[in-house]
């Protein structure tokens, strides 16, 4: 598997949001349900202020910016967004572990269970770096795996939905140079 058909890291870093959500005491923040997650709508004016989503927001717009929150001891289970083709993700918490895990199913045919399926899944994580937007290529197989802290992540929707690979086109600009 390679990573980049899965995410990729923008290199512009995020400033005043990350700041922002990080320091957020998040206890008492008015949590609405959203495809599983707690979600919590940000202030749209923060795309203007922080450095990186300005930047993303001028190459292609933001329509939607928010927090989702995971329960602690929690696996949001195997599956691709069906409401989204692409997002751009940033991990809040980094005071315990969580996995973000994207994955395929090994074609071999000793893994094939009775239902078809096959039990043994090839997986690449993301390891998310502070302050770091990633696009999120939600259309492939992902999930999360969270242990004892609540686990926040920011996410969007962009104002006109976007495969993956034409993101990373649109973005290339702040993306990592293409090693030979
Ligand atoms: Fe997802």
């Amino acid at each position: 598997m390679n990573s980049n058909d899965y995410f990729t890291d923008i290199t512009v870093k995020s400033d005043k949001l990350f700041d922002y959500l990080f320091f957020l005491p998040k206890d008492n923040i008015p949590w609405i349900e959203h495809f599983g997650f707690d979600a919590f709508y940000l202030d749209p004016l923060w795309i203007q202020q922080d450095k990186a989503l300005s930047i993303v927001n001028d190459l292609y717009p933001i329509k939607q910016i928010g927090l989702l929150k995971v329960n602690p001891n929690s696996v949001y289970d195997w599956h691709k967004d069906f409401y989204r083709l692409s997002s751009l993700n940033m991990l809040i918490s980094y005071d315990h572990i969580s996995h973000c895990l994207f994955g395929e199913h090994r074609s071999i045919e000793e893994s094939i269970k009775p239902d078809g399926g096959a039990f043994m899944i090839d997986i690449v994580e993301l390891k998310y770096k502070p302050a770091t937007f990633y696009l999120f290529n939600t259309r492939k197989y992902h999930c999360v795996i969270n242990f004892e802290q609540p686990r926040y992540m920011f996410s969007l929707y962009f104002n006109e939905e976007i495969e993956y690979n034409l993101l990373k086109q649109t973005l290339s600009p702040i993306l990592p140079p293409i090693l030979p």
